[in-house]
Parts: C-alpha cells; sequence; structure tokens
C-alpha cells in the first residue's frame, strides 16, 4: 500500500534497532497517514478504531525510546489527519528559488556577461563553464531525505513554506524512498512533478469517460494530482520527476552542477538526458534552438531552457539577488499567439489610482487556455506609443472592433501585441481614455516623471482617500493570500463589505467581531450569512492578529514594495517598531537612516522614496497607529545565516578587494546577516579595508572601530 518495509511490524518496541526503528517510524508514517486520508478526506475509514490507536500507540512508543529518530512528519506532531482544508506546511531548511528569465538571444549574452563580472571572470581565466537543460513545464518538489531514508516531500509554496505532500510523493515511481548507503546524512533533492503527454491523454480520457471534468493541460494534471488530500488518487495518477536541484546537503558530494545531477542519477533519481555543459555563449544558444525544435517530440511539456553556472564554488560566490540566483537563468520559449477580436475596453483603477485599460476580447483558447481580457497597460499603449516614447506596433492604435494578436507567455497577464489593420472594420472606434476617475470623479492626471521630465506612462486618480476604488482594491491587497491571507474574505466580500460600510479601512477588519456583538454591524444577519459564517470569519480574522513582518509590511500596499522587497525590509530592520522608526529618520535625506535604507542590497532609491513617503503622511501614519491597535506584527529573523559571526552587524568595506569584487562582498556579508554601510559612521561594528583605504579608514581609526584586512574576513567568516 504504502510500498514500506513491514518486515519489523511484529517486532517488540524493545526489541528493534536503531535501523529496524527508523524503518517502523516511516512504515507508521505513511501507514497513518493513509488511514488518516481514508478516515477524514474520504469518510471511508479501512481499518477498526482500535487497530488504528495500536498504530499511533506503536509509533509514540517507538518514538519515545529513539527520540532522535523523530521524523519532521511524524504521525504524533498531526493531530488526526492533514487539516481538511489542506496540508501541513514545511519550512524549507534551504527556500525554494525562482529564476530570471531571458527571452532573446541578447539576454543570454548578457547573463554571461554579467556573471564573468561579477566574478572578474576575464578571458584570460578559460571558458566559465555552464550548463544548459530543459525547463519543465511542471511544479517543482522538496525532497529531504535524512539517514538515506525520505522523510518528507514539499511543494515550493511561497519559496519559504511549502504543502507538506510526503505521503503522496511517496506514490511516484520516479521518488526512490530511500537512497543508497554512503550518502550524505542530510540530502534534500530538488525536482519537477510533470505528466507525460501520452500519460495526460489517457488520464484525460479516463476522466472524461467516467463523466469527470478533465484537466486543461499537463501541468494542471500534475498539480491536481500531487495536491491531493487523498494519496491513493495520487498513486493511481502516472505522475514523474525529474531531479534537477538540492537544498540542504549535509555535505556536497561534487564540485560541479553536472557531476551533482549525474550522482543523483547514481542514487536512483532520473534525471534529464538532455542536459549538457557548454563553454561558450554561442553552444548554448546551439543547445537552446535544438532544444526547441524536439520541443514536440520530447513526449513532455517544457517552456524553455535552463542555463546554470556549472562550477559549485563559483555558483556560491554570485549568490542570489532577492529570490533567483545570479548563477542560473531560464531561457523561455517564444510566447503563444492567436487572433482575436477586441470587443471593448474597460478601465480598472488600482489601489495606487493607477487607471489600467483591460482588452475585453472575443473568448480564444491560446496554448491550451481561454483568454478573454488581457491588459493594455496604458492609455499610450492604446494609442500606439511605448513607455519610451516611440512607436510599438508600427505606432498602429488599438481600436474596438479590431481583430487583434495576443500573446500568452507563462503565467503572464496575456497581452495584444499586433492589429490586423486589413480586417479594421469600417465602424471601429477609437477609444477615448477617461481624463477622470471612472470610480470617483476625481481628476486623472499624469504626472511629470521627475527623472525623465516626460508625463508617466499611467494616470492616476487624484482621489486618494475619498477615491472608493482605491480604498477596495487596497483593502483585497490587504487580506490578499501573500499579505494577510484572510480565509472568507475574498474580492467579492471585501467589495461588498465596503460598499455597505461596514468596512473601509484595514483596522476595521479586526474591529469588525465587536461592532458586530454590539449590534453595529448585524453581520448575522446579512443575506446568506448566519451565525456560523461570522463566527468562521471572524476565528479567521483573529487567527492573523499575529503575522509575520514581511506579510505585514507587504500587506500595507506600498507602492513598488512587492513581496520580495517587504521581506528584504523585515529581515533588515527586524522589527515593525525600528522599521517605523528608521523611515521616520529618513524623511531627512542626509540622515544615516535614509543613507541605510539605500545600502539595503535589492532596494533601489525609487523604492527608498516611495517607502519614506508613505512613512510621512498623516493619513497612514494614523491608519498604522489603527491597525497595530488591533495587530501584532512579529520580529522577523535579522539575521540570514544561523552562528554567523557577523549576524546584525553593521560592515563597510574600503579600498580595493583583490578576493571578490565589491558586489561579491556586499551580497556575501548580507548572506551572513549583515548590513552593508557606504560611510563609517560610530554604528559600524567593522571595517574591512584593502589596500589604498583612505578617509573611511581613518575616520575607522578615530572612532575605534575595528579594523581587518580582506584575509582577515575570510578568517572571520570562515571562507
Ligand atoms: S533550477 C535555484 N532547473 O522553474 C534554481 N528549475 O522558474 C532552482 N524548473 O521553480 C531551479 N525545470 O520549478 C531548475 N531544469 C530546471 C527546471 C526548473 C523547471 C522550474 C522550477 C523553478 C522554476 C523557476
Amino acid at each position: 500500500m504504502t510500498g514500506t518495509d513491514s518486515s519489523n511490524a511484529n517486532t517488540a518496541v524493545e526489541a528493534l534497532t536503531l535501523e529496524q526503528a527508523a524503518a517502523e517510524l516511516q512504515r507508521l508514517a505513511g501507514e497513518i497517514a493513509f488511514h488518516d486520508a481514508r478516515y477524514h478526506g474520504e469518510d471511508a475509514p479501512v481499518i477498526s478504531d482500535a487497530d488504528y490507536d495500536a498504530l499511533r500507540q506503536r509509533n509514540a512508543a517507538i518514538e519515545a525510546r529513539f527520540p532522535e529518530l523523530m521524523r519532521s512528519d511524524s504521525p504524533s506532531e498531526r493531530v488526526g489527519a492533514a487539516p481538511a482544508d489542506g496540508f501541513g506546511k514545511v519550512t524549507h531548511a534551504v527556500p525554494m528559488l525562482s529564476l530570471d528569465n531571458a527571452f532573446a538571444d541578447e539576454d543570454v549574452r548578457d547573463f554571461v556577461g554579467r556573471v564573468r563580472r561579477f566574478l572578474k571572470f576575464d578571458p584570460l581565466m578559460g571558458e566559465l563553464a555552464v550548463t544548459a537543460e530543459p525547463k519543465i513545464d511542471g511544479l517543482s518538489l522538496s525532497l529531504r531525505y535524512e539517514k538515506g531514508v525520505l522523510v518528507s516531500a514539499a511543494t515550493r509554496g511561497d519559496g519559504a513554506v511549502g504543502e507538506n505532500v510526503t505521503v503522496n510523493a511517496r506514490t511516484i515511481a520516479d521518488i526512490p524512498h530511500a537512497l543508497p548507503a554512503g550518502v550524505p546524512e542530510v540530502v534534500e533533492v530538488r525536482g519537477e512533478v510533470y505528466m507525460s503527454h501520452a500519460d495526460f491523454a489517457a488520464l484525460n480520457a479516463r476522466m472524461a469517460g467516467n463523466g469527470g471534468k478533465v484537466f486543461a493541460n499537463p501541468r494542471n494534471a500534475a498539480a491536481g494530482s500531487l495536491r491531493q488530500l487523498n494519496p491513493e488518487i495520487t498513486a493511481s495518477r502516472p505522475l514523474r520527476f525529474f531531479a534537477y536541484a538540492w537544498g540542504q546537503m549535509s555535505e556536497v558530494p561534487c564540485d560541479t552542477q553536472f557531476d551533482m545531477v549525474r550522482r543523483f542519477n547514481d542514487w536512483g533519481f532520473v534525471t534529464n538526458p538532455r542536459m549538457v555543459r557548454c563553454s561558450s555563449v554561442e553552444e548554448l544558444l546551439a543547445v537552446y534552438h535544438g532544444i526547441e525544435e524536439d520541443r514536440a517530440s520530447l513526449g513532455y511539456d517544457i517552456d524553455g531552457v535552463v542555463y546554470k553556472v556549472d562550477r559549485l564554488d563559483l555558483q556560491q560566490r554570485l549568490g542570489f539577488v532577492s529570490r533567483s540566483p545570479r548563477w542560473a537563468i531560464a531561457h523561455k520559449f517564444p510566447a503563444e499567439k492567436a487572433y482575436t477580436i477586441l470587443r471593448d475596453i474597460e478601465i480598472q483603477v488600482g489601489r495606487t489610482g493607477a487607471l489600467t485599460p483591460v482588452a475585453k476580447l472575443e473568448p480564444v483558447t491560446v496554448g491550451g487556455v481561454v483568454v478573454s481580457n488581457a491588459t493594455l497597460h496604458n492609455e499610450d499603449y492604446i494609442k500606439g506609443i511605448g513607455t519610451d516614447g516611440e512607436p510599438i506596433r508600427g505606432g498602429v492604435d488599438l481600436r474596438i472592433g479590431d481583430t487583434v494578436q495576443i500573446q500568452r507567455a507563462g503565467d503572464v497577464i496575456p497581452q495584444v501585441i499586433a492589429v490586423d489593420l486589413e480586417r479594421r472594420p469600417a465602424d471601429a472606434t477609437a477609444f477615448v481614455f477617461p481624463d477622470v476617475c471612472p470610480a470617483c470623479g476625481s481628476h486623472a492626471v499624469r504626472e511629470i516623471n521627475a527623472k525623465t521630465g516626460r508625463p508617466d506612462a499611467v494616470r492616476r486618480c487624484t482621489g486618494g482617500l475619498v477615491c472608493p476604488a482605491q480604498a477596495s482594491e487596497k483593502l483585497k491587497h490587504f487580506v490578499s493570500r501573500n499579505a494577510f491571507d484572510i480565509e472568507g474574505l475574498g474580492d467579492k466580500q471585501v467589495d461588498a463589505f465596503f460598499a455597505e460600510g461596514l468596512v473601509r479601512s484595514p483596522a476595521e477588519i479586526f474591529t469588525l467581531e465587536a461592532r458586530d456583538k454590539l449590534a453595529l454591524t448585524k453581520l448575522r444577519n446579512r443575506e446568506g450569512w448566519g451565525a456560523v459564517s461570522a463566527k468562521n470569519l471572524f476565528e479567521a480574522i483573529n487567527a492573523r492578529r499575529r503575522i509575520d513582518l514581511n506579510r505585514f509590511i507587504f500587506a500595507l500596499g506600498i507602492r513598488h514594495v512587492g513581496e520580495g522587497n517587504a521581506k528584504l525590509l523585515a529581515r533588515a530592520y527586524g522589527s515593525f517598531s525600528a522599521f517605523s522608526a528608521a523611515m521616520e529618520a529618513a524623511q531627512d535625506r542626509s540622515s544615516e537612516a535614509w543613507a541605510e535604507l539605500n545600502a539595503i542590497d535589492g532596494i533601489g532609491e525609487t523604492v527608498a522614496e516611495a517607502v519614506v513617503q508613505f512613512f510621512a503622511e498623516d493619513h497612514n501614519r494614523e491608519a498604522l497607529a489603527a491597525l497595530l491597535a488591533e495587530v501584532t506584527p512579529q520580529d522577523a529573523e535579522k539575521i540570514s545565516a544561523e552562528g554567523s559571526p557577523v549576524a546584525g552587524k553593521t560592515v563597510v568595506f574600503t579600498g580595493s578587494l583583490e578576493r571578490m569584487t565589491r558586489d561579491e562582498a556586499k551580497a556575501m556579508a548580507e548572506r551572513l546577516g549583515a548590513k552593508v554601510a557606504g560611510s563609517v559612521s560610530k554604528k559600524t561594528d567593522l571595517v574591512v579595508a584593502g589596500p589604498g583605504a583612505g578617509s573611511k579608514l581613518k575616520t575607522a581609526q578615530d572612532l575605534g572601530i575595528e579594523v581587518i584586512t580582506e584575509d582577515g574576513w575570510f578568517d572571520l567568516v570562515g571562507g
């Protein structure tokens, strides 16, 4: 059933050896999860309650005798089954990153150039080896092996925390339950779960035959099959797995990407046969075009080619920016295209007041997905003018009634890329972009961009607080999945609550229950609502009164502060009070706080400006105070590297560095939890000075700050 060794099932707990106990815990975890799913997921238990209890007791007794063997998916950590509304969560020991994209050959040249510059890897040092392999269009999975035994399998989730799909992953034939002897103590193998074209077609035929719904494409089928609460269903689905990367490793057995993947192969994983090692951009591009040519005959969906710097020491030096490694890039295949008719143009008002035109299209299938909306970006885009003021689409404008070509690339919102002028009807009408906000009637203006001196591409509503569209969009963002994630408070509810005046600001979400008790909101009397739905909503709201700092910052909806930047800010400041105090201080652009904000790796001046301006607004500060009376952001871990000797310290690099570039030094220090500043002050903890260091070194000496050499730095951080 679970495919695990049951030969020790009858051995008394007292008589088990360490190995036998580990195997038994593995078997019991699988077995108990299986029965949990039967019981909770399907309401169809296959063993008696007493037998089930006996399994749990045996598991607990073995754990009591061998606490060190306690598994991350131990049934004793779970009450009953995985929660009915989903899977347990797994925090990835090493975050699961995403990849930057390249679309043109030129982008690949840029990538290799960037890598070489970062590493100061000049042509005299020989060729830079880079691997190329297909980018599988499935979903990524991280498999954790401890002492050679599969202990957990987790989806990517938000990169930091994924879903625990261990029981389901065990049903996939390509995933070994145990690795050969001699593998490192902790091994995390990562790769892609996917479904082949043939298996997908057969599955859909079977599902249609049973009168069921079919999947739109193999990736949806793979995701839907892996994320099944009932592992029996997963087991019945033909899933496959390619191993191509890794997370935590107690010991890295090889020096190169290529050899690591080959090693995975030796360990029993399936790896992609099209992976090759190249030594020039030309070679990479030749591999890309070769794989593109064979795309249709591979038997599974791919959406590009992934390039990775081969040497692991270089990967380490390159590190990552925000959520993507500097040492890898995905070269995507061109988007899929189709023609359809532009029926209308609607204006949406976003949370920052941006008026975004949306194309309403005659529905059309593009790459397996029905598309009926596409973004039109801004009014110039409709007129055929790009953001740089130059013509796009040959300068042709878009008119209602036009036949347009649209394209869809991956998960990106579909775009209108061309107009077929020959099919333009005589009565096609030009679109007049409104200069007032359709939601509140305020003027909508194009501000003059301070940097370019040209009007901004985006027209914005000037209504601010009076604009209901901005306010309700801000609320939707606030409760959205990657922000407060309040279950039961979706877009529709937010619109309704807002329209009825029940919730007008983030803080009012949290006062809803108290007001309801005073019969001020009468939530339970709303149509379609009862005491139970009100209670569930209040519970979901109360569950979010404590929230991670990065989510809290993201939820505020500050311009330019997406999830990545919110994480950077949370990590840099650690607590909300430190963050807001620093942002207040940074109103003074000559302050250290402003310099420190700008010194955060990944935070540029535009972002810094936006954050500081947000804190300068009285109404934002009032809204924040009201919100903080209701919710408590949890302090973030300021350090990214446990036990790092420079965690939390402010470091300044000065003079010329010989073993690493300046970018590299900064990235390395930040990876180790340090803050890198551009100038020396009383707050500086450490100065790393290379030859030629001048005034900064002198200031450090005057202030009595510790100064070390570049070699001293490597001694300190163990490089
Ligand atoms: S490497 C740190 N290799 O693409 C880099 N990713 O856009 C880890 N993917 O989340 C990823 N095929 O799900 C890598 N051969 C391949 C891949 C691949 C598909 C997916 C993966 C990742 C996404 C990033």
